[in-house]
């Protein structure tokens, strides 16, 4: 007989506890590094021919930032346009990266036709196309999948709140494992992926978020679900303390039920750090290592992307644009392609085997 997901889950969880018990979770031979990625937005790679170049020479794994969104890829209900996504595989496939799919099923960036959608059987039908078309068409050069992105609201009252989405509404809180076994039933290799943001910190509402993303994964695995890895997105709060202890345990939790753990967008948002460049970048850096040291505390990451590569392209100059007029520096390398500390940090956590 098969073992079934409930087995696998005792099992897991009595090596997680003398894991956290002996402190020995990762010891024995050094193990090849986490693939480092980073998420790549087209017109930027079009814009500049030194940051293919530097994807290039440093990653093993690239994101797609917005292009496989349903307002990209979705113009209507029986239309698909993967001409963004295509040149973003096109150029993994040439450098001879894996690439992460992001995201089949999320609350936001969705076109006003789905907004529309008024019936269940509608949103399945057109989730399931949406999943089957999508991931067939990536199926050799994206083998992991955030399957759904941010399902957990930012302000948690009970920890079965879940965010609300067209698909929740037409469908319930089950959307969410109907994505999952959707997902696998297309491509039964793929690591299927949860991820989500703002589970990091020790302040406000971020644990609660954090232990209702917790539940939420192991209502999933107790009804085996087909969810194989925790993203956490990683857009750390500059200046904002780390939970490492309660973020620890939480991934130490995870670990146990047989999940991976990937670090899916990391980022440092820099717009309320000091003004001198110097000091600002080390402040990131070890914010980096605080969050590192904690999830990788029970066992190696199964990768690390960075949300950008270079402090030149960064979402994070629009959406938290520093009022001191100074550039934001959320990322492994300068405006200039230089490396910063952070990169420094990332290399030394990859190598924690
Ligand atoms: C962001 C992109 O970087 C922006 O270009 C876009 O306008 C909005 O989305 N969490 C996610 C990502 O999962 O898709 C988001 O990306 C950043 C937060």
């Amino acid at each position: 007989m098969e073992p079934t997901r409930r087995d696998i889950l005792a099992l897991g969880l009595a090596a997680g506890a003398c894991a956290a018990v002996g402190g020995a979770a990762h010891a024995g031979p050094a193990a090849r590094p986490a693939p480092f990625g980073a998420a790549v937005y087209l017109p930027d790679l079009e814009a500049d021919p030194r940051l293919g170049a530097a994807i290039a020479a440093r990653c093993q794994r690239v994101t797609p930032v917005n292009e496989l969104k349903w307002t990209y890829s979705r113009p209507g209900p029986d239309a698909f346009d993967f001409a963004a996504g295509d040149r973003i595989a096109d150029f993994a496939r040439a450098n001879g990266l894996a690439m992460h799919g992001h995201t089949l099923v999320w609350y936001a960036e969705l076109p006003d036709w789905v907004n529309a959608l008024s019936s269940a059987a509608e949103a399945e039908a057109a989730l399931a196309k949406h999943i089957e078309t999508t991931m067939l068409r990536y199926r050799d050069v994206a083998r992991s999948w955030d399957v759904v992105n941010e399902p957990i609201p930012d302000v948690v009252r009970r920890p079965t709140d879940r965010r609300d989405s067209p698909w929740r509404a037409l469908l319930g809180d089950g959307y969410i494992e109907r994505a999952f076994r959707l997902a696998h039933e297309i491509d039964p290799d793929a690591q299927l992926v949860i991820n989500e943001y703002d589970v990091e910190h020790a302040t406000e509402y971020f644990p609660a978020k954090r232990r209702a993303f917790a539940h939420l994964i192991r209502e999933l695995v107790e009804k085996d679900v087909p969810v194989h890895a925790v993203g956490l997105q990683g857009h750390l709060r500059g200046g904002v303390p780390i939970d490492s202890e309660e973020l620890a345990e939480f991934v130490a939790e995870m670990r146990g039920l047989g999940l991976k753990i990937l670090v899916t967008e990391l980022d440092v948002i820099d717009a309320a750090l000091p003004t001198p460049i110097e000091e600002r970048d080390v402040l990131v850096a070890r914010q980096v290592e605080e969050f590192l040291e904690a999830v990788t505390s029970s066992g190696p990451l199964d990768s690390i992307t960075t949300w950008g590569l270079t402090d030149r392209f960064t979402w994070i100059g629009w959406a938290y644009k520093r009022i001191d007029g100074t550039g934001n520096r959320p990322l492994p390398l300068d405006a200039d392609y230089r490396p910063k500390l952070m990169l420094d940090v990332i290399e030394r956590f990859r190598r924690v085997a």
